[in-house]
């Protein structure tokens, strides 16, 4: 997407309204991250305004954070919880803490938003650094085929449709560079506002070689946080990596 800027796709706008969209895995996700808090901490990369963190907060782990959007973790840290949570900012295939984890986590398909192979790497790279001798890095996400079919690479899709405003997503994959370009358009009696945002796919076989290069390997992998077994049916996958 030409002039498309990773680092402004959370902006002020997006940032506002993020917290009244939930996805509704957040008590679900911080369950299954606690169990590997060993220590009572934990790294969350792409914390964004707190949405696990702050439950996982709530369980007794104490998150840091690294994060790209300074308009994202305002919004965390004007939440009560957000005082105690420390963040970074920066991106997440580089920044540092400086401390070891049992625990950093990446959910809800932000692997995706790095946008070369390389920067994907570096990211599992970095989370390695930041983990202890038997810390685990989790990963959650979507599959790419549950977002985009060989025969059907564009789509248009209704996300809402009523009476004072529209919502649509509309997307075209490349699978050459496996990069998804997709805008949400909505329109409403007040105009049209657009929010674009392009994704690289990769499959859990990808995102387990990356963890190869990057020292770990792949321990264990779901199909949710309910830890259900992953298979053929499975649309999203959560996969812990450790040494
Ligand atoms: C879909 S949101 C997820 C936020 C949060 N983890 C959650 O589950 O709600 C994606 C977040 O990733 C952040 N982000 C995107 N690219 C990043 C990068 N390279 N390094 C750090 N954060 C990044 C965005 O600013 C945004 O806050």
């Amino acid at each position: 997407m030409k002039d498309f800027d990773p680092a402004k796709s959370f902006g002020s706008d997006v940032a506002a309204d993020y917290d009244d969209h939930k996805r509704g895995d957040e008590e679900s996700a911080a369950s299954f991250l606690a169990e590997f808090a060993k220590d009572g901490t934990a790294l969350e990369f792409a914390i964004g305004t707190g949405r696990i963190a702050v439950p996982l907060t709530a369980k007794g782990v104490r998150v840091d954070g690294i994060e790209l959007s300074p308009h994202m973790v305002e919004i965390l840290r004007a939440k009560p919880e957000g005082r105690n949570i420390t963040v970074i900012l920066g991106d997440m295939s580089s920044a540092t803490t400086d401390r070891q984890y049992p625990l950093v986590y990446l959910v809800y398909n932000t692997i995706f938003n790095l946008l070369t192979a390389d920067d994907q790497i570096h990211c599992f790279e970095n989370a390695a650094r930041h983990l202890t001798k038997d810390g685990v890095f989790v990963v959650e996400t979507a599959l790419p085929h549950a977002w985009i079919s060989p025969d059907k690479p564009d789509y248009v899709h209704a996300e809402y449709v009523g009476k004072e405003a529209v919502g649509l997503d509309v997307a075209r994959y490349d699978p050459v560079t496996q990069l998804l370009e997709e805008n949400h358009i909505e329109f409403t009696s007040q105009g049209i506002s657009m929010s674009p945002i392009v994704c690289r796919l990769i499959t859990p076989g990808e995102m387990d070689l990356m963890a190869r290069i990057a020292g770990m390997r792949l321990i264990q992998r779901f199909a949710n946080w309910e830890r259900s077994a992953f298979d053929i049916n499975s649309k999203m996958h959560v996969s812990v990596y450790g040494y």
